[in-house]
């Protein structure tokens, strides 16, 4: 089965499954589905930030890009437009919406992404969250330098980017700080979702949250998904098709939820 095929039959099951808040009993998950699903409210920034989108969908200007990761679906070329960077590989402002929201209502103080790209994402969560610090890492040096720049042209100071390879950047950070929140958004492969995931539940806050994105973007990440679900180790589970949240605090007792996004 190809990409395409496999997400749109998997987007089919998730339609055929997921539920509304009434199916949330936990007052701290459904105050947390209603703010930042059912009534998800633009922030003061999104303007400026999809602005920003705009013109780096506009921007015709080719870069080359080293990519560590799984690759692109849309270009398999190391030249790339900034453009189509722009236009495919970043979360569209619903999902970045939803996530700064997310960061807000668990109050996570300091959060790790694993996937930087434009950084129009992590923009909006440190914008909307000026108490928050997050530590973002990107592969691509040519990627992270406009990523830069997006942080400075928004007047960002809570953002620490990091260029490197997740797989040695990731663990130093996570030897530094102890993260309330882990966004992992890039290198989608089975066998590196679950090392980034065991890497972070070893030394994490326990009482954080991972977010994994793109776990229907291929049969292996839902292989990959569907074992960290089933791990001991995580208590909540919640599958919104474009991200899969999980927790490992023993303030939930072991239940997995797929919900209307
Ligand atoms: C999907 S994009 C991230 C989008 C971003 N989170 C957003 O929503 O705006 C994934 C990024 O991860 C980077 N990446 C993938 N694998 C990596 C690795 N092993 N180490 C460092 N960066 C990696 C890619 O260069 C790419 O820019």
């Amino acid at each position: 089965m190809n990409k395409n095929t496999y997400i749109a039959k998997s987007y089919f099951n998730y339609k055929l499954k997921a539920k509304g808040r009434h199916s949330i009993h936990s007052p701290f998950l459904y105050n947390m589905y209603n703010t930042c699903v059912v009534k998800s409210e633009k922030s003061q920034y999104h303007n400026e930030i999809e602005q920003l989108r705009n013109t780096l969908e506009k921007d015709k200007r080719e870069i080359y890009v080293n990519d560590l990761g799984a690759g692109s679906r849309k270009n398999k070329s190391n030249e790339r437009k900034i453009c189509q960077i722009a236009k495919y590989s970043l979360k569209s402002a619903k999902e970045a919406q939803f996530l700064s929201c997310f960061a807000s209502i668990t109050q996570s103080k300091s959060i790790i992404e694993l996937g930087c790209s434009l950084g129009l994402t992590s923009a909006r969560i440190a914008l909307d969250n000026p108490n928050t610090y997050i530590n973002s890492i990107e592969g691509c040096e040519n990627i992270a330098k406009i990523a830069q720049n997006n942080f400075t042209k928004l007047n960002i100071s809570n953002i620490k980017l990091h260029i490197g390879n997740f797989d040695t950047v990731f663990q130093k950070i996570l030897m530094d700080i102890s993260a309330d929140l882990i966004f992992v958004d890039g290198n989608h492969t089975k066998e590196a979702t679950l090392k980034y995931f065991n890497l972070a539940i070893d030394n994490m806050n326990p009482n954080g949250y991972i977010v994994f994105d793109d776990i229907y973007w291929s049969q292996e990440m839902t292989e990959a998904w569907n074992t960290i679900i089933s791990d001991n180790r995580v208590s909540l589970s919640i599958d919104l098709f474009h991200f899969g949240i999980i927790s490992i605090s023993k303030d939930f007792s072991k239940q997995n939820f797929i919900l209307k996004f």
